[in-house]
């Protein structure tokens, strides 16, 4: 790779070199960018959320739990998704909790209100404040854009530059607040090594759970922890269901791992989604045969709630993700 200095865009036959994070924030949010789309995050990639209605049952508990815990008297119940897609998991929380419950939805999303949606959801680009209940934000934070260093052969850190192709080459040493981060939670290792740096993750994060009065904020996400970070780094694209070379054009997805716990603020607990879900009842348990020939429909119900459930929690797939489980206690 050749260098280039980092703060400098340079124009030649139609090409810009830019540093990931604002080639990532324009291909995903800009005018004609990925996640403005009509198709919407669900056209191209699977979440827990589409996999099936049992996770947006379990969100509804975790909420009605969360609510028990408010300090009284407790007259609305706040139900915000921080990067809400179209709806879909409110939606489907909405329909699971028990009639004349007192929430209020909120969903925060950089694309627009899709239409139809339920008329009890509100909809901003912007955090509610000074709200009480549950915050949740299920693949969210991989799509906030950082920057990405890479190891020159010198061992000096620096910026990876990108153009719109998707062609990278390295650009000036890592400095200020983001050689910084690097060396509290992803430390520099040998030549040709990478890292994404995250601050700006724990940024968007903290404002989120600002948000919060009381209550309980928990992202969901693909990680890793420190010690065992990936070496050359996650960075990577997806597009119509399938993993892609990250090209920031605005055609797929540009999504890197998020260091959850460089995000965890006090008091946080981090456990795999296999285990956040036991905790609201989603176990992937197989019903008893004998109901087969007692109740042969509700036999097959439970059989397909099972294999659903054993979705959301099998190993190599989304029972890897990590809940990170925030509490805010009442202010
Ligand atoms: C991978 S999708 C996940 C959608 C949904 N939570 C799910 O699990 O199916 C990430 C979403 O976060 C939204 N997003 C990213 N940054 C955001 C921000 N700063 N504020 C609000 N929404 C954001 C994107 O527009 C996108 O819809």
């Amino acid at each position: 790779m050749t260098y280039q200095a980092a703060n400098e865009s340079e124009h030649t036959g139609g090409a810009e070199w830019v540093l990931w994070r604002e080639a990532a924030e324009r291909a995903l949010y800009g005018p004609e960018g990925f996640y403005r789309r009509p198709e919407g995050p669900a056209g191209h990639f699977r979440t827990s959320v589409h996999a099936s209605p049992l996770y947006a049952a379990a969100v509804a508990r975790l909420l009605r739990e969360t609510a028990e815990d408010l300090p009284a008297p407790v007259t609305e119940v706040a139900l915000v998704d921080v990067g809400a897609g179209r709806g879909e998991l409110l939606t489907g929380v909405l329909a699971a909790l028990p009639d004349g419950f007192p929430v209020r939805a909120y969903a925060v999303e950089r694309a627009v209100r899709p239409a139809p949606l339920d008329p009890r959801i509100e909809w901003s680009e912007r955090l509610p404040h000074g709200v009480s209940g549950l915050l949740f934000a299920n693949e969210w934070l991989d799509n906030i854009p950082v920057d990405v260093a890479e190891v020159d052969d010198s061992g000096v850190p620096r910026y990876v530059l990108v153009r719109a192709d998707g062609e990278e080459r390295l650009g000036d040493p890592v400095a200020g607040a983001d050689a910084a981060w690097l060396g509290r939670w992803w430390p520099p290792a040998g030549p040709g090594t990478r890292a994404e740096i995250g601050w700006p993750r724990d940024a968007a994060w903290a404002a989120a759970v600002a948000c919060l009065d009381a209550g309980l904020a928990v992202a969901v996400d693909y990680t890793h922890r420190a010690g065992d970070r990936p070496p050359f780094g996650t960075l990577t694209g997806f597009s119509r269901g399938r993993e892609v070379r990250p090209v920031p054009d605005g055609g797929c997805d540009i999504t890197a791992h998020v260091a959850l716990d460089s995000c965890a603020g006090p008091g946080a607990e981090l456990v795999s989604q296999r285990e956040a879900l036991r905790r609201l009842g989603v176990s992937g348990t197989r019903p008893p045969l004998a109901l087969a020939s007692t109740d042969p429909t509700a036999y097959m119900r439970a059989l397909a709630s099972a294999g659903e459930a054993a979705e959301l929690i099998a190993p190599g797939g989304l029972g890897d993700f990590t809940w990170l489980l925030q509490p805010v206690p009442a202010r």
